[in-house]
């Protein structure tokens, strides 16, 4: 039985697949992510260089030699690569466990594919029972912790120590456990309209459109309709 790591490592090798030669990569955040960024490595002469979601990613990429441009430089992605918290069989997920929603939503919403690169745990029948990442403007922070009670939840405000996390755009993090999200478009819809929510880390109006599972028989890859 492959390592947790070997499953992650699997899957960022098998996303090169989709990766379009002469072009700018858009790169997620995360371990499984930097075994893409490791994979991508190997083939930097084959591409133009990458729009990264982090600071962390952008640091990796630089390491690695391959350039990275802003997200302003750049129209259209062919391809977005990152990996998830959780998935579900439609392809919506939950993302945000590195702290780097907002950026990956911004980069995911550029792209016109989203590959999600995961191991076999993170596929799920409902999202939830990962604590759901909400960035949020510090002075709102209470407010939207109670309007997820209200809905069954119980968010923490996200610790660095002992003070708040803050994310590469300075705003802080809500982590969410109880909550069991049946219509994830609806939800996303709905959060995303409460003052102070910077981004909710459901992701589906920005869905994958495949997923590169990694299982102990090999690399499944899993399509999804459009949402
Ligand atoms: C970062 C993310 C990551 O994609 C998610 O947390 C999965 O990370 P890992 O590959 O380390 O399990 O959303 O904000």
């Amino acid at each position: 039985m492959p390592s947790q790591d070997e499953l992650k490592a699997m899957v960022g090798q098998a996303a090169l697949h989709y990766v379009v030669p002469g072009e700018i990569v858009g790169v997620g955040t995360g371990s499984t992510v930097n075994k893409f960024i490791d994979a991508l490595a190997g083939v930097k002469a084959s591409i133009r260089g990458a729009v990264s979601s982090s600071q962390a990613s952008s640091e990796r990429l630089r390491a690695a030699g391959i350039p990275v441009f802003d997200c302003n430089e750049v129209e259209t992605l062919s391809v977005y690569v990152d990996g998830a918290d959780e998935i579900d069989a439609l392809g919506f997920m939950i993302k945000g466990g590195g702290a780097a929603l907002t950026r990956e939503k911004i980069v995911a919403a550029q792209s016109r594919r989203f590959v999600c690169i995961a191991d076999a745990s993170k596929l799920v029948q409902t999202l939830g029972a990962f604590p759901l990442p909400v960035e949020v403007v510090p002075m709102a922070s209470a407010r939207i912790a109670r309007q997820f009670a209200a809905l069954g939840g119980t968010a923490r405000l996200r610790m660095a120590g002992s003070q708040p996390f803050l994310t590469d755009n300075g705003q802080q993090i809500l982590d969410v456990s109880g909550l069991s999200i049946a219509d994830p478009l609806q939800f996303e819809s709905s959060v995303n309209q409460w003052p102070g929510v910077v981004t909710v880390g459901v992701f589906a109006h920005q869905k994958a459109q495949v997923c590169l599972l990694g299982t102990a028989a090999g690399v499944k890859t899993l399509a999804f309709d459009a949402a």
